[in-house]
C-alpha cells in the first residue's frame, strides 16, 4: 500500500454526512441578510499582499505572523485572504460603488486563511459570513449592523451568548491615548511577558488581550481605559449607539478593555461571545472604520461592518443541540431488477427526476434485498422495484417505507402520485 496523504494541519473536511447542517444555517443566513436588504458580494480568494498590510495593519498578528503569502510567477507577493473587509473595500473602490449610490449594504460568505496555532474553534482555513455598510456616519448604521448580528444568533436559536461593545474613538484621539497608555505602563514593561514587551511599541492596545496572569494584573491596576479619554463628540456618538440599542431591546455589556486585533477601527467596536466555546469564544466581531476607504485610495466613506466565524457558530449550535439528527429525505428509491429492464427503468428514473422528485437507484448491480436495505439506509420515503412483470403490466407497487404499505400505480402516473 502506498503512503496516505493527510489534510493540512488546521484544515478539515466537511463531510457529506454533516453538510446538511451547514446548508441549513447558510439558507437561514441568506434569508436574514435579505430581510435587512443586504446584497451579496464575492471577491477572489487571493489578493495583493499589500492590501492587507495597508488595511489590517503591518503590526497586527494577522499581517505579521499569520498570512499565507507567496510570490507568483511575475514575482508579485500575493496572499490568501485572511479577512474580507479589505477585499470588499478594494472592490468598492475599484468598481466606483460611490457613484452608483451613496449607501451600500453588502454581505459575504466564504473561506479565509490564517496561519494561527490550531485549537478548538481556531483553524487555518475557516469560513466567515459578514456584512459591511458603506456611506453612513450615523449611529443608526452601527445599530442596524449590531441588530443584524443579534438577530442572526437569536433566529438560529442560540442562547448562551453576550454582546459586548466598546469604543476606540477616532484615530487622532486614540493616538493621544496610546501615548498616555505607554507612559502609564512603561515602569512595568520589564515585568511583562515577552509578547507584551514586543507589542509595547508597535501595538500596545493588544496588551489588553494578553492572557498571562502577571500582565493581566499590571493592566488591571495601571492601564488607563480609552473610554475615560474620549472627546465629547466621541462620547456623544457612543451614547447614541447605546440609546438606540436600548430602544430595540438589544442587551449588551460594555467591555472597556476590548480593542479588537485589526488596525482600521474608529469609534464603536463590538463582539458577540459564546459561553460554550472555551478560549476561542468570539462568535463575531466588528465595528466602525471611517478611514479605511480613504486609506486604500478611495474617497472618504464612513463604514461599519462585522464578520462571524461559521465553525464557532456550528460548534456552539451543536453544544446547544440545535440540529435535527438527520439529513434531508430522499423521495424515492428505485430497485432495477436485472439487465432486461435496465434501459427502460433508467428512463423512468430520469422522468421522475425531471419532474422535480429526488430519486436514487443501485449502481452496483446488487440483489433486490440489498437494494431495499440501501433504500432504508438512504431514508427514502418510497421505493419501487422494476422488473419484467412491472414493465409488461405498466404498473408498479409504490411502497411507503415507513409503514411498509404498498399501492399499485400506473408507471405514467408515478409523478402524479409523488406530487400529492
Ligand atoms: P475578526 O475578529 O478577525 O474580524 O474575525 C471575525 C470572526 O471570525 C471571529 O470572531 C471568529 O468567529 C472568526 N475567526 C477568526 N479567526 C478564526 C480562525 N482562525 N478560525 C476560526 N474562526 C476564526 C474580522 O475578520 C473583521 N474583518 C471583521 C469586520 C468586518 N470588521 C469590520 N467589518
Amino acid at each position: 500500500m502506498k503512503n496516505k496523504i493527510k489534510s493540512v494541519k488546521g484544515t478539515y473536511d466537511l463531510l457529506p454526512s454533516e453538510i446538511y447542517k451547514w446548508q441549513e444555517v447558510e439558507n437561514k443566513l441568506r434569508s436574514i441578510f435579505s430581510l435587512y436588504n443586504f446584497l451579496e458580494i464575492r471577491t477572489p480568494i487571493f489578493e495583493k499582499s499589500k492590501l492587507f498590510s495597508r488595511s489590517v495593519g503591518e503590526f497586527t498578528d494577522i499581517v505579521n505572523k499569520e498570512m499565507y503569502s507567496f510570490l507568483d510567477k511575475g514575482k508579485e507577493s500575493l496572499t490568501l485572504r485572511p479577512e474580507l473587509t479589505a477585499s470588499v473595500v478594494r472592490s468598492y473602490i475599484e468598481h466606483n460603488f460611490q457613484q452608483i449610490s451613496s449607501i451600500h449594504k453588502i454581505w459575504y460568505y466564504g473561506p479565509l486563511f490564517r496561519q494561527e496555532k490550531p485549537q478548538a474553534g481556531r483553524y487555518r482555513q475557516f469560513y466567515q459570513f459578514g456584512s459591511e455598510i458603506f456611506g453612513s456616519a450615523y449611529p443608526e448604521s452601527d445599530v442596524e449592523l449590531i441588530d443584524l448580528a443579534y438577530t442572526i444568533y437569536t433566529k438560529l436559536g442560540l442562547k448562551n451568548w453576550t454582546l459586548y461593545i466598546n469604543t476606540l474613538g477616532k484615530k487622532e484621539n486614540r493616538n493621544k491615548y496610546i501615548e498616555i497608555l505607554k507612559e502609564s505602563l512603561f515602569p512595568y514593561k520589564d515585568k511583562m511577558c515577552a509578547n507584551c514587551k514586543n507589542r509595547f511599541d508597535k501595538n500596545i492596545l493588544r496588551l489588553f488581550d494578553c492572557k498571562n496572569s502577571n500582565c493581566k494584573k499590571i493592566m488591571n491596576e495601571y492601564a488607563p481605559l480609552i473610554i475615560d479619554h474620549l472627546s465629547n463628540d466621541e462620547k456623544d456618538y457612543f451614547e447614541e449607539v447605546k440609546s438606540l440599542l436600548d430602544q430595540l431591546n438589544i442587551n449588551y455589556e460594555i467591555d472597556p478593555t476590548m480593542v479588537r486585533g485589526l488596525d482600521y477601527y474608529t469609534n464603536m467596536i463590538f463582539e458577540i461571545r459564546s459561553e460554550n466555546l472555551g478560549s476561542q469564544d468570539a462568535l463575531c466581531g466588528g465595528g466602525r472604520y471611517n478611514n479605511l476607504v480613504e486609506d486604500l485610495g478611495g474617497k472618504f466613506t464612513p463604514a461599519v461592518g462585522f464578520a462571524a466565524g461559521m465553525e464557532r457558530l456550528m460548534i456552539a449550535m451543536e453544544k446547544e443541540n440545535l440540529f435535527k439528527n438527520e439529513s434531508e429525505e430522499l423521495d424515492i428509491y428505485i430497485a432495477i431488477m436485472n439487465k432486461n429492464v435496465r434501459n427502460k427503468a433508467m428512463q423512468i428514473v430520469k422522468e421522475i427526476r425531471n419532474n422535480g422528485h429526488s430519486v436514487d437507484m443501485d449502481l452496483q448491480r446488487r440483489s433486490v434485498k440489498a437494494m431495499m436495505r440501501e433504500a432504508n439506509k438512504k431514508r427514502a420515503k418510497y421505493s419501487i422495484v422494476i422488473g419484467e412483470n412491472e414493465l409488461q403490466s405498466g404498473e408498479v407497487n409504490i411502497k411507503t417505507m415507513e409503514s411498509g404499505k404498498a399501492k399499485t400505480v400506473k408507471i405514467d402516473k408515478i409523478n402524479d402520485f409523488l406530487s400529492v
